[in-house]
């Protein structure tokens, strides 16, 4: 192993709700040795074990709001700080605001990780298509589409057979919503991350396999 392969590697996904973040992180998890951590997942987990910190969020989940950053970065330090996640991670839905940026930047700086940040790019109309038909495990948050990645049984997780639900934020309103605040409070990240060169684009209009192709392509390009 050489100098620059012992830093640690995170991989920041980029992209709007529904661009396949959570899928492709999954893929990327597994190819990598890396822990998949997504802000999404934590707050559900927290939501299902009804702490604090999941009704809270439950709060802005639900309208397709974003949680408050002091709470976010609070959950995703404390996080990051586990032992699977020393030597990197995959970051999915975080950060999400130029707030939650600086602030991993500071988390991470004593590190001197290797940084790559996929952008993946899809159209709206797709996204939209794309949430109305997700399909989400209950046990593990495994995810399936009723058309574009049906389970082999219908409503029964493949991996698990824990039983399969529609995101409560899943809804056409929500969805709307989730995608214009995407639009105002993530999407400056875009820039934020092309500035300092680490920000790869990636075509995620394009079969699961291709896209998990172009990531590993994207993130062994970069050097990372
Ligand atoms: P979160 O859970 O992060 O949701 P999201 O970012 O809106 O992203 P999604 O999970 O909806 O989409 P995805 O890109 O992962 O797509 P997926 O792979 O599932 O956040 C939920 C809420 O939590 C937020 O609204 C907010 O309230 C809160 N939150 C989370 N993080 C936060 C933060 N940092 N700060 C503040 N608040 C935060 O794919 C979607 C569907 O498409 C699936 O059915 C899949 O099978 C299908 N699909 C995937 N790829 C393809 C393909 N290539 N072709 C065809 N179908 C595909």
């Amino acid at each position: 192993m050489n100098a620059q392969e012992q830093r640690p590697l995170f991989i920041i996904l980029l992209g709007p709700p529904g661009a396949g973040k959570g899928t492709q992180a999954r893929r990327l998890a597994e190819t990598l040795g890396l822990p998949h951590i997504s802000s999404g997942d934590l707050f559900r987990e927290h939501l299902k074990k009804q702490t604090p910190l999941g009704q809270l969020a439950q709060q802005y989940m639900a309208k397709g709001e974003l949680v408050p950053d002091e709470v976010t970065i609070g959950m995703v330090r404390e996080r990051l700080a586990q032992p699977d996640a020393q030597q990197g991670a995959i970051l999915d839905g975080f950060p999400r605001t130029p707030a939650q940026a600086e602030a991993l930047d500071a988390l991470l700086a004593e590190r001197r990780p290797r940084v790559v940040v996929p952008y993946i790019r899809v159209p709206e109309d797709e996204l939209v298509a794309r949430l109305s038909g997700r399909l989400t495990c209950r046990a593990h948050g495994h995810i399936f589409h009723v058309r574009y990645n049906p389970p082999k049984q219908p409503g029964v997780c493949d991996y698990d057979g824990s039983e399969l639900y529609q995101r409560e934020d899943d809804k056409p309103e929500t969805v709307r919503r989730r995608i214009q605040v995407y639009q105002t409070q993530t999407a400056p990240l875009i820039d934020y991350y092309r500035q300092r060169g680490l920000l790869v684009e990636v075509n995620g209009n394009a079969p699961m396999d291709q896209v998990t192709q172009a990531l590993l392509d994207a993130v062994r390009g970069a050097g990372a």
